[in-house]
Formats: C-alpha cells, structure tokens, sequence
C-alpha cells in the first residue's frame, strides 16, 4: 500500500498522579492509504477519540504515548518537537469535531473563522483571505448570495455550523480529515448531507479521511474501510460492505446483530445494548483477550493470552483464536 498514515504498534496510557493508569490504545497498528476513507467504529470507551487526538498530538494533560509511532508522511509525529506539529495541526491533519457550536467563535462572523484559520497557516493579503474564505464556503454548499457567509453562529442551523467547521478544515487543503462524531449532535436530514459532503470532499478533493462512530450506518454510507475497536484494540479491520455484511469478529458480529439502524441524533441513544455485559475496566486488564468476559464463543486459551493478528485475506484482518 502506498501509504499517507502508518499508526504502528500505537499504545497509550492515561494516569494523572496518584491514580490506576488505564491502556486507552494498545498495540493500534494500521496503514491509511492517501486517496482511502476509513471508519472507526466501537462503543463508548473504546479508544476512538483518543486515537483521533494522538494523531494530531493533541492527547489531553494526563495521556501520552508509551510505544509506538505515528509515521504521517515519513514524520514520526510521536516524536516530533511542537512546532513540526503545530506546522501540521489543522494544515495537513484537520479536526472536525462532534459538535460544531463549540468550535466556533461566537462572537466572529462564519467568512472571518475560516479567515483566521487560512492567516494562520498561509501568507495571504487581507483581501486574498476574504477571497479564498469564500471560496471554500462555496466548496460546503454556502454561495456568497445566500447570507450565511456574513452570519453568526447562532443564527445558524447545526449542520449548517458543521459545514462551517469543515471548511475551516479543508481551508489549507490538508492531506488528512479525522472527523469524530460529526453528525451526532444533528438532525437526520442534516446527518445525511454532512456524510455526503465529507464524501464529496475526499472524492473531490482527494483527501484521505477518518471517520469515527458508533453507528455502523453512518460508516456504510461513507468509507470504504472499517476498523472496530474493542477496549483500546482493533479487534477487526476490513473492506466496510464485507465486514458489514459478513463479520468475522465475535464482537463486530454481535454489535452488526441488531442491524444498521440510523436513530437521530444519537450518540447516547444509541448503544450496543445487543452485546451484553460491560466493556472491561482500562485500569485493570486481565491477560487475555479483552473482549472474553462477553464473548459466546470463548474458549479456555482466550483467558491466557491476548490474540495477534490473523490475516484472513489481503486487506481482512481478525484478533481473536477462533482463526488462529
Ligand atoms: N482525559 C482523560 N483522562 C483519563 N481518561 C480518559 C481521558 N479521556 C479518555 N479517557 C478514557 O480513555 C478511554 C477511551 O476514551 P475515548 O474517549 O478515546 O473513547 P471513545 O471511543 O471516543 O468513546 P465515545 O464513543 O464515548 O466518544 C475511556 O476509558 C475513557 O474514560
Ligand atoms: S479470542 Fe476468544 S474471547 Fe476473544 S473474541 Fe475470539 S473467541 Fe471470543
Ligand atoms: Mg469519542
């Protein structure tokens, strides 16, 4: 694979003083090609977020790397200093977050955001600025005609605030988006047309994206790759209609058991009520495979040791004994 993204052996620790660290990623390791659309997918807690945040170096006060390295265009961003960083935050990796109010400024008319954001990155005239802000509000679907440029947050819809955010996220044409929940917080209608815009722009744009989710559905509609975590572990990585249609994983099936319904608005809503029990606590890990204490299909090895990667076929890859 000709790749823009090698997350490699990843693991990583959260522990303020005095508390458990827990293992929120271990051993993560997956390619990203630079033209690919890749889902994660996994409950709450699995790790999801946290992976986006490493990627960016962004992991909050408490968290760090403790193996592992990031390869993004031949940088090793786990080692890399702040301002090797702070040159690819949001310039080449670009952020978009669940919810969209709080990313933006208030305050700042919807043309001047993505003004800042292009100052910050690029050399531009004031007037170059202005120009190309709205330029790429045109690219999400807002023409200068219609008024949105010169309004304010507030008097905004969410998905329309969305589509604000990436813009300020494709304003430095990055090579990367990881987008985290961005449709959580918003209506069905305006669920759809974000996911089709995301598509549209890694099409369009030929930009490699990430998109993250508790929702197979959101998944089906706009990757073409599917990684399911589990307690910090990829536990299955695939073409998204095949892992979709037919999972391998004893998790990925449980949780594709109920099918692939869209609930608005629905990170709380919806859950994996269909694979009973409790993900395991990160601070206390038994050996093993960490999903055993819910598995059907357990088996007396699974509580000895951890699983390692069972190739299934060229771009199927499966943790779990039941192929090894
Ligand atoms: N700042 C932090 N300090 C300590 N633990 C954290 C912190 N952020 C996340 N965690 C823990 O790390 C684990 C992974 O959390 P993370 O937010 O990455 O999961 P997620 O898959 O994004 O979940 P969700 O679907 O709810 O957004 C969880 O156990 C969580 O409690
Ligand atoms: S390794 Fe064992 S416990 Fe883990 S998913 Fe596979 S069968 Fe279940
Ligand atoms: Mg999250």
């Amino acid at each position: 694979m000709d790749s823009l993204l090698h997350v490699q052996n990843l693991t990583v620790r959260y522990g303020a003083d005095g508390q458990r660290p827990k293992s929120a990623l271990c051993d993560v390791d997956f390619e990203l090609a630079g033209d690919e659309a890749l889902g994660l997918l996994g409950e709450s807690g699995s790790g999801k977020t946290t992976l986006a945040l490493a990627l960016l170096g962004l992991l909050p006060p408490g968290g760090s790397v403790e193996r592992g390295a990031i390869w993004f265009r031949g940088t090793n961003l786990v080692a890399a200093g702040p301002r090797v960083l702070r040159k690819i935050q949001g310039a080449e990796i670009s952020l978009v977050h669940q919810e969209p109010a709080l990313a933006l400024n208030p305050v700042m008319r919807v043309a001047d955001q993505v003004i800042e954001v292009l100052r910050a990155h690029q050399h531009l005239t004031g007037q170059q600025a202005r120009a190309k802000s709205l330029e790429l509000l045109a690219e999400v679907g807002f023409a200068p005609e219609s008024g949105i440029t010169d309004a304010f947050p507030h008097q905004l819809s969410g998905g329309q605030r969305q589509r604000v955010v990436i813009a300020q996220a494709i304003a430095c044409r990055p090579a990367l988006i990881v987008a985290d929940e961005p449709t959580t917080a918003l209506d069905t209608a305006a669920q759809r047309e974000i996911l089709v815009l995301l598509r549209d722009l890694h099409h369009r744009m030929k930009l490699a994206l990430i998109l993250i989710s508790h929702d197979p559905a959101v998944l089906a509609a706009a990757v073409q790759r599917i990684l399911v975590m589990y307690a910090g572990r990829i536990v299955e990585d695939g073409p998204a209609a095949q892992l979709l249609q037919n999972p391998s994983h004893p998790y990925t099936r449980g949780l594709l058991r109920c099918g692939l319904p869209v609930i608005p608005g629905s990170a709380q809503a919806r859950r994996f009520d269909c694979v009973p029990g409790e993900p395991p606590d990160l601070a206390a890990l038994s050996p093993g495979c960490a999903f055993a204490s819910r598995c059907p299909e357990r088996m007396e090895v699974c509580g000895v040791c951890a699983p390692a990667e069972t190739r299934l076929a060229q771009a199927q890859r499966v943790w779990c004994f039941k192929y090894e």
